[in-house]
C-alpha cells in the first residue's frame, strides 16, 4: 500500500429547508434563495487520504469500508470542478472512506452531508499543503460544496442558514451559504426534527432532474418571487416565535415544491400513500391537542415532522403509537436542530 502523504477527516450533517431551492441556473446558482435547519444526528463522516500519484489520477471510494466504485464517478466530477480553485488536487491519488450515521437506502439525501463534508476536508487539505491560512475557511467550503450540491453549502453552518441573494438577509449571497444572524425567538434553537421514512430506497426521480424542469415550468417566475416573498416573513416569523404563522409558511412551502413537481413537463409524484395519511394524522394532532407539530418535505416521501422541544417526551409517544406504522419497517429518526460540521481525529 502508498504511504499516506497527506489525510484530514470531518463530519458534516444534513438539513431540512423550510424555504425550498428548487430550480437553478449557470453552475449551481439558485433560481431563489432558500433556508434551512442544520440538523445534528444524520450525519457524514469522511476521511480523504492524499496518495502519491504517477500517471491517471486514481479515485478510490469507500463506503462503511466497503469499496463503491459507482461512487467514483460523482466524486471526480466534483473534484474536476474545484480543481480550478485548489491547485494540488490533480497532483494526488484519492482514497476516500465515507459513513453516514442514517442508513443508506433511507430515502435521506446524502449529498448535501456528504459535499459538505468533501469540501471541508479539501479546505483542510489546502491549508495542510499550502501552510497558508485560508482567511474566510467555512465561507470557502460552503462555496466548494455548493459546487458538488447546491443544497450541502448550508451544511457547513449550524442552526439556520439561508443560501441565496436576498434583502432582507445581510450578506446573503448566490455564491454560498449565510449562518442566519438575524433576531431568533427561542423556540427555533432546539427545534425537532422527526424523520419519519415512509419509503426507503432510491427516489424515481432525481433533485437534478427536478432542478431541470424549472426551466421553462409555467409557475416558474411566480414561484421564484413567492420564495423570496417567503423568505421575508419566515425571518419576521424567526423573530416573533409567531407560530401559527411558521406552520402555514413551512407547510406551504412543501405542499408548493411538490406541486411543483406535479405540474412540470413530465410531471411526477415523490409523495407515497402514506406520507398523505402521516399529513392527515399531524394536522388532526395538531388541532385535538394543541400542540404546534408541522411537517415539511424534501424532494421525497418521507416526512419531517417539525416541533418545539418542549413537547419531545409528549410527541415522540404520539410518533411511536400512531406514526411509525405508517413508516417502512417502523422506522424514524429523531434528530433536532445542531452545531453544524466539526473536525475528526485524522487516525
Ligand atoms: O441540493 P440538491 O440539488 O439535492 O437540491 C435539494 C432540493 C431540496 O432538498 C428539495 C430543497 C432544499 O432547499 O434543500
Amino acid at each position: 500500500m502508498s504511504e499516506v502523504l497527506f489525510r484530514a477527516a470531518w463530519a458534516s450533517p444534513s438539513n431540512i429547508a423550510l424555504v425550498k431551492y428548487w430550480g437553478k441556473y449557470g453552475v449551481q446558482l439558485p433560481s431563489n434563495p432558500s433556508i434551512s435547519f442544520t440538523l445534528s444526528e444524520c450525519r457524514t463522516e469522511s476521511r480523504l487520504e492524499l496518495l502519491p500519484k504517477s500517471g491517471e489520477q486514481q479515485i478510490e471510494v469507500y463506503l462503511d469500508g466497503e469499496k463503491k466504485d459507482s461512487f467514483v464517478p460523482k466524486i471526480a466530477k466534483f473534484i474536476q470542478r474545484i480543481a480550478p480553485e485548489l491547485d494540488w488536487l490533480n497532483e494526488f491519488n484519492f482514497r476516500l472512506h465515507t459513513r453516514n450515521t442514517f442508513p443508506h437506502s433511507s430515502g435521506i439525501a446524502s449529498s448535501a452531508s456528504g459535499m459538505s463534508a468533501l469540501a471541508l476536508i479539501c479546505c483542510d487539505l489546502h491549508e495542510q499543503i499550502s501552510g497558508e491560512r485560508i482567511s474566510d475557511f467555512y465561507r470557502k467550503a460552503s462555496h466548494l460544496a455548493r459546487l458538488g450540491s447546491g443544497s450541502a453549502c448550508r451544511s457547513v453552518y449550524g442552526g439556520l442558514v439561508s443560501w441565496g441573494e436576498h434583502a432582507a438577509i445581510e450578506g446573503s449571497s448566490q455564491d454560498f451559504g449565510t449562518p442566519f444572524s438575524g433576531k431568533l425567538h427561542p423556540v427555533f434553537k432546539d427545534f425537532q426534527d422527526c424523520i419519519l421514512l415512509v419509503h426507503q430506497g432510491e427516489k424515481s426521480v432525481s433533485s437534478t432532474v427536478g432542478h431541470d424542469l424549472m426551466n421553462g415550468h409555467p409557475f416558474a417566475e411566480k414561484r421564484f418571487e413567492l420564495a423570496g416573498q417567503n423568505l421575508a416573513s419566515l425571518v419576521r416569523i424567526l423573530e416573533s416565535g409567531d407560530l401559527d404563522a411558521f406552520i402555514q409558511l413551512v407547510e406551504s412551502e412543501a405542499l408548493m415544491l411538490h406541486g411543483l413537481m406535479m405540474s412540470s413537463v413530465p410531471y411526477f409524484i415523490l409523495m407515497k400513500p402514506n406520507t398523505l395519511k402521516i399529513i392527515e394524522k399531524i394536522w388532526d394532532y395538531r388541532k385535538q391537542n394543541g400542540v404546534p407539530v408541522l411537517f415539511t418535505l424534501d424532494a421525497g416521501a418521507n416526512v419531517h415532522l417539525l416541533y418545539p422541544a418542549e413537547f419531545k417526551a409528549k410527541v415522540e409517544k404520539w410518533i411511536d403509537s400512531d406514526l411509525s406504522s405508517l413508516c417502512e419497517n417502523k422506522a424514524y429518526i429523531c434528530d433536532h436542530v445542531g452545531q453544524g460540521p466539526y473536525r475528526l481525529n485524522n487516525d
